[in-house]
């Protein structure tokens, strides 16, 4: 492909995947196209900041005129979708913002993009050959999962609980939907809770770490119970690339890591490590663990059955648990600066709303 855009290459798993593809294609202009809300950062992305294949818009995906403008003036043949409020926590304090961006803002890429290629149902067929449009969803619009064996698989029917997931799964139906109705060549993979690094310390992982490092409490929410499946993010970056140049058009693909944890389980390895790290006597932090106030509407169990795309596009994870969550921590460790720029101000307003009246 000539041009790739990229919306949301600012934030946590877009950053890889802009940084893969810049590298991977150079003869390819990776457009990263992101608003650069608090969870966008260029920093994530200074090492390839000034290749000659890439290039940062900042644009909001809601509007349209900038969007078109950016699919012209480089005459954008694939897009990568990532852009989204995607924080299940924030989405209960603001619902709004979440059906905006990942609602409106989903429409608005498809319509722009549908009428840039001029696709219609007539000419779907020669689209294929030369289009791509990719959305990046959640495992999450499939609700939730009880303590057994099942997993989310790609025809489960979707069930979301929090506005978070609500919205993406109504992003994932416009998807369908212009695919459906208009030939738009579009794929769409969902994936479980992906950790790693440049990822924003409001999600559990990160967040845990710095808690750790700085003596802060670690605060679990209910009873610690709540499962989820955990994906090294450069896995993701992977299934990512196989999926946009060699996955069916008009096919979903659910991706996981089959690496399913209890948070309290995963707050507890975290201290192990960190701990290690600083050369602590281990388990010297679990004395900061604190349970709070459970999350409204918290979903049980996520798991993800991604048999799909191991058979027919041949992935599989290739980061162990062990190995990611070490790489993780060390990372967070080594990158002080990173993140003291990101937790200092917003962050500690949206921490003292979040969790100081949990109890
Ligand atoms: P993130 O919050 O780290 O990054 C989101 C990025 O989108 C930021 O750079 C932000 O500036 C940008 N953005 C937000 N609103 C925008 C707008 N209106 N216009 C343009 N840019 C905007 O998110 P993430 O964790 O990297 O997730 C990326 C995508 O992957 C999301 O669609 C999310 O639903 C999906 N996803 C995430 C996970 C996960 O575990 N993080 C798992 C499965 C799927
Ligand atoms: P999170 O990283 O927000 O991802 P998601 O809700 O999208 O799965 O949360 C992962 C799990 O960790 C989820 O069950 C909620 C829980 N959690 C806590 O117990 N404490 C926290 O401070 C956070 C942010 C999450």
């Amino acid at each position: 492909m000539k041009a790739i855009l990229i919306t949301g290459g600012a934030g946590f798993i877009g950053s890889h995947v802009v940084r893969m593809f810049v590298k991977k294609y150079p003869r390819t202009k990776i457009i990263n196209y992101d608003k650069l809300t608090y969870a966008g950062n260029l920093s994530n992305l200074k090492d390839i900041e000034n290749r000659r294949n890439y290039v940062f818009v900042k644009g909001d995906v809601c509007d349209y005129k900038k969007v078109m403008a950016t699919l012209k003036e480089y005459g954008v043949d694939g897009i990568i979708h990532f852009a989204a409020e995607s924080h299940v926590d924030r989405s209960i304090k603001d619902p709004f913002a979440f059906a905006k961006t990942n609602v409106i803002g989903t429409l608005t890429l498809l319509q722009a993009a549908k009428e840039f290629w001029g696709c219609t149902l007539a000419n779907a067929a020669q689209s294929e050959k030369k289009h791509r449009f990719y959305h990046i969803s959640t495992d999450e619009v499939y609700g939730s999962l009880k303590f057994d064996k099942r997993l989310f698989k790609e025809s489960d029917r979707y069930e979301p609980h929090s506005p978070y997931s609500a919205s993406k799964a109504s992003s994932d139906h416009f998807v369908r939907a212009y695919h459906d109705t208009f030939g738009l060549p579009v794929v769409l993979t969902n994936c479980s809770n992906n950790y790693g690094p440049y990822q924003f310390p409001e999600k559990l992982i990160p967040l845990m770490i710095n808690n750790i490092e700085n003596n802060r409490p670690l605060p679990v929410y209910g009873k610690g119970i709540n499962v989820r499946d955990w994906l090294y993010v450069e896995d993701h970056a992977r299934a990512i690339d196989l999926v946009f140049h060699k996955g069916t058009v008009g096919e979903t693909y659910n991706i996981g890591g089959l690496n399913e944890w209890r948070n309290i389980d995963i707050v507890n390895l975290l201290i192990k490590i960190v701990d290690k790290h600083l050369g602590r006597k281990p388990g010297t932090s679990k004395k900061l663990i604190t349970y709070v106030a459970d999350r409204a509407g918290h979903d049980l169990r996520y798991a993800i059955d991604s048999s799909k795309l191991r058979k027919e596009l041949g992935w599989k994870p290739e980061t162990s648990f062990p190995e990611g969550i070490e790489k993780t921590v060390a990372w967070y460790l080594e990158n002080k600066e990173w993140v003291e720029n990101i937790t200092k101000g917003a962050y500690k307003r949206y921490y003292k709303d979040m969790y100081s009246n949990r109890k």
